[in-house]
C-alpha cells in the first residue's frame, strides 16, 4: 500500500469477475489506478471495457453474479487511516458508512438514481440527515445551499420539485447536488455527461471543476469521450478488455501517447483544424465479445503494429516508460532498461 498522504486511491491489480450460467465474463481483469487529493483521474476506453465495473467495485456495489476475485482498493480514510475497501463486507456498516460519506458516484442517467415518487429536497436532504449530525432544520437549510451551488434557479422552490419536472441538464446538477450533500473526499462520474447535449455537457463540466477547486476533492471520471478528457483530466488510464493498457498524465497522453489502442483513440477524436473532407481514422474491428477473449495480449486482433509470432502468444506486462508513464505492449518489452512496473500477483 502507498504510504504516501498525497494518495487518497490506489487501485492494484483489481479483478471482478461475473460467474454466469454461460461462463465466466472477466469484466476487469488486472485494473491498476491511482488518484491524488484534489486531482481529477480519468478512465477511458470503449464501451464495454469494465469502466462501470471498476467503478462499482470500488464503491462495492457490483450487482451479483459478479465479484471481486482479486486485488487491492486502498483507500485513505477521512481520519488519516488507510482501508483495503476490497475486504469490506459489502453489505457491512464499513462499507456503508463510506458510501456518500467519503465517497460518491453520480452517474450517467440521473433518473436511475433519482426517486421517482419524492422530491429533490426531501432526498437531498435524507443524503445529509443520514451522515451528518444536524437537524431537519439545518438540513433544509443546507439543501438550498446545495442546490444554489450546484447553478439550481430559484433554489429554494426547487426543493419540492420532482425529478421528471427537471430537464435533463437540472436533473444531472441535482444528482451532484446529492452526492456532495456530505462533503465527500472522492467522486466518482460515471459518464455524467453522456446523455447531454453539448452545452449542458460544458456546463456541467464547468460546474464539477469549480466545485472541485472549492473544495479540493478528488474526481474519478470515466467516460469514453476524449475530448472531455482533454477538458477535465489531470492523469489517464486507458483501458481495454478488463485492463490499462497505458496510464500516464494528461500531457503525456495526448503527446507522447506509446499503445497503439491510446494512439487509435487519439485519431479517432475529430479536431479543430481537421480539413474539411478528411476521414477520419476509425479503430478496425469491435471489442470482442466477452467469452472470447484473445488469448496474447488481447488487442491483437486489432492492432495495425501486431509482431507477428509474438503479440498473440504472450501476454504484456506493464512497463514503464518514464515515471508515471507505463504500458502494457511488447513493442516496449525489448528496450534496454526497460522496468516492469511492480503489480502484486
Ligand atoms: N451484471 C453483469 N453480468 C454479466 N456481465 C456483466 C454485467 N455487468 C457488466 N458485465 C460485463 O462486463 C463488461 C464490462 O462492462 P462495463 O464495466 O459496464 O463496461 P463500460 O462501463 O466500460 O462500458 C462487459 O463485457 C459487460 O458485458
Ligand atoms: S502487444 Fe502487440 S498487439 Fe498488443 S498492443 Fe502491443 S504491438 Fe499491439
Ligand atoms: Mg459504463
Amino acid at each position: 500500500m502507498p504510504d504516501d498522504n498525497d494518495t487518497l486511491l490506489d487501485v492494484r491489480d483489481l479483478k471482478t469477475h461475473f460467474f454466469t450460467d454461460e461462463g465466466v465474463v472477466k469484466a476487469v481483469d488486472g485494473v491498476n489506478l491511482s488518484l491524488k487529493r484534489g486531482q481529477t483521474l480519468c478512465v477511458v476506453g470503449e464501451s464495454g471495457c469494465g469502466k462501470s465495473v471498476t467503478a462499482r467495485s470500488i464503491l462495492r456495489i457490483v450487482p451479483a453474479p459478479g465479484r471481486i476475485v482479486s486485488g487491492e482498493i486502498s483507500f485513505r480514510g477521512r481520519h488519516g487511516d488507510r482501508i483495503d475497501l476490497a475486504r469490506m463486507n459489502p453489505r457491512g456498516r464499513d462499507i456503508r458508512n463510506i458510501r456518500g460519506r467519503e465517497i460518491s458516484m453520480i452517474f450517467q442517467e440521473p433518473m436511475s438514481s433519482l426517486s421517482p415518487v419524492h422530491t429533490i429536497g426531501s432526498q437531498l436532504m435524507e443524503a445529509i440527515l443520514l451522515h451528518l449530525p444536524v437537524s431537519k432544520g439545518e438540513a433544509r437549510k443546507r439543501a438550498v445551499s446545495l442546490l444554489d451551488l450546484v447553478g439550481i434557479p430559484r433554489a429554494s422552490e426547487q426543493l419540492d420539485a420532482y425529478s421528471f419536472e427537471l430537464s435533463g441538464g437540472m436533473r444531472q446538477r441535482a444528482m451532484i447536488a446529492i452526492a456532495l450533500a456530505c462533503e465527500p473526499q472522492l467522486l466518482i462520474a460515471d459518464e455524467p455527461t453522456t446523455a447531454l447535449d453539448v452545452t449542458t455537457q460544458a456546463n456541467i463540466l464547468d460546474l464539477i471543476r469549480e466545485l472541485q477547486e472549492d473544495s479540493g476533492m478528488s474526481v474519478l471520471f470515466i467516460t469514453h469521450d476524449l475530448s472531455v478528457v482533454a477538458e477535465i483530466a489531470d492523469e489517464v488510464v486507458v483501458m481495454y478488455l478488463g485492463r490499462d493498457v497505458e496510464s500516464g498524465d494528461v500531457d503525456t497522453i495526448f503527446h507522447n501517447p506509446k499503445h497503439p489502442y491510446t494512439r487509435a483513440l487519439l485519431q479517432s477524436i475529430p479536431r479543430y483544424d481537421s480539413l474539411a473532407g478528411e476521414r477520419l481514422y476509425s479503430l478496425k474491428g469491435t471489442v470482442p465479445h466477452p467469452f472470447s477473449r484473445p488469448a496474447g495480449c488481447p488487442f491483437h486482433p486489432r492492432c495495425d503494429d501486431v509482431i507477428a509470432g509474438q503479440c498473440n502468444t504472450n501476454d504484456p506486462q506493464r512497463y514503464s516508460i518514464s515515471a508515471g508513464h507505463s504500458v502494457r505492449c511488447l513493442l516496449y518489452a525489448a528496450e534496454e532498461n526497460r522496468s516492469v512496473v511492480d503489480t502484486p500477483a
